[in-house]
């Protein structure tokens, strides 16, 4: 049937459905990479700046360590360009063959232009489409879901996908801020996403949820335009602020509002429901059970959290991949680098049933099942 006949036959939706799953290729994920800074930074090393401890650390969010980029030498964007430049590599092709980036992160090198035209730049890209996205820890999952997209309509042949964050230019080291700088640590992770035609093979179903009514349980107001408008407690005297000091100010810093703010509890309660409930959407859009997983990756927020999913979807050990011990949690960049080393370890091979499933600031959330 073409597409005039079924106008024709004003039966648009059963022929939409039908082009679906005739004409449309699926997305495979075909190149994996990641990038962590050398500088290893243990629970006790973080002694030096606050009042806390390696135990209470490990019992309470199961990292041992993470990493913290060079200060100068590296950014963001480079840490991006090194894990981009493995997964172009094992995709197969050349950066310049890239039709498209996205770049998601909550630590841009600027605050304006994104990373996405930086790494476009140090890459020596084409004159390419290069999308940055703020969907903090869910970052990766929405890029892949955005990249489904423009994978099965045809409009992208390559697409690269970057998550990458340097959390240690932009947190509180004081005792104040113990409860987030702890968790943090630096690092990237990227894929290329091709089109398959293979059968089975590739993204099944992305999901992207968000529930705005907890926004400021994690998150950061300044530098931004808020002026109050929806913080419960203000965060500055706005109004009597002299104009060319509002989006930041010494008093800001002075009352270290230039830093990210959690509720690490309402977080807590919140994830525990929203990713088990994201990975069974998936899996039954699917007509799957979680029994049908090879490997849940889920965002490396916090041990007790993946912990906990695991034992809400009574998943084996063997199905589910952590690596927050090494690195913390790299929000945009935790599920790349985690499907990085979990392939690099032979943990996932061909046929495998992946799901990546995130939770974070916003609050929004969201999964990927695919068929590797
Ligand atoms: C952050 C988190 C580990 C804190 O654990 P918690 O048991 O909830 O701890 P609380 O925030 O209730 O604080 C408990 C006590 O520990 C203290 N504390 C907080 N951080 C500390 C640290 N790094 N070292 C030592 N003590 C610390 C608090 O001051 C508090 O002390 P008090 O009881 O004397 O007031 C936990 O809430 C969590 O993991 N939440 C989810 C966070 C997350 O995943 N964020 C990323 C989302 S993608």
């Amino acid at each position: 049937m073409t597409t005039f006949q079924c106008f024709v036959s004003n039966n648009v939706i059963c022929c939409f459905n039908l082009l679906n799953k005739i004409d449309m290729p699926r997305t495979k994920i075909a190149g994996v990479g990641y990038y962590v800074p050398k500088n290893v930074i243990t629970n006790n090393d973080l002694l030096k700046y606050m009042d806390t401890s390696d135990e209470w650390i490990q019992e309470r969010s199961g990292i041992k360590e993470r990493r913290y980029a060079d200060r100068t030498a590296e950014t963001t964007t480079t840490m991006g360009v090194e894990a981009a430049t493995i997964a172009i590599e094992r995709a197969g092709i050349t950066a310049q063959d890239v039709d498209f980036i996205i770049f998601a992160t909550l630590s841009p090198d600027y605050y304006f232009p994104g990373c996405g035209v930086l790494l476009q730049r140090a890459m020596k890209m084409k004159e390419i489409g290069a999308l940055d996205i703020r969907n903090q820890c869910s970052g990766f999952v929405y890029a892949l879901s955005i990249a489904d997209q423009f994978i099965k309509t045809g409009m992208y042949k390559n697409i690269l996908i970057v998550g990458s964050e340097k959390h240690s230019f932009g947190l509180d080291f004081s005792t104040r801020g113990r409860n987030i700088s702890v968790i943090f640590g630096d690092g990237a992770g990227a894929v290329v996403v091709q089109p398959t035609e293979k059968d089975g093979q590739g993204i099944l179903s992305t999901h992207l949820h968000s529930d705005g009514e907890s926004a400021e349980i994690l998150a950061m107001y300044n530098p931004g335009t808020h002026a109050n408008h929806w913080v419960k407690e203000p965060v500055a005297d706005f109004e009597e602020a002299e104009i060319g000091k509002m989006f930041m100010s010494n008093e800001m810093i002075e009352k270290a509002q230039n830093f990210p703010n959690m509720d690490g509890p309402s977080v807590f309660k919140k994830a525990v429901v929203k990713f088990p409930e994201v990975v069974m959407e998936a899996l039954t859009k699917n007509g799957l059970v979680p029994d049908d997983i090879s490997l849940l990756i889920p965002h490396q927020a916090n041990l007790r959290i993946s912990q906990f999913v695991q034992q809400k979807l009574a998943l084996r050990d063997d199905q589910v991949f952590n690596n927050i011990d090494k690195y913390g949690n790299t929000t945009a960049a935790s599920i790349p680098i985690a499907l990085c080393e979990a392939w690099e370890l032979g943990k996932i091979k061909e046929g495998d049933l992946i799901c990546l499933a995130a939770f974070g600031s916003g609050f929004t959330w969201g999964s990927a099942l695919l068929r590797w």
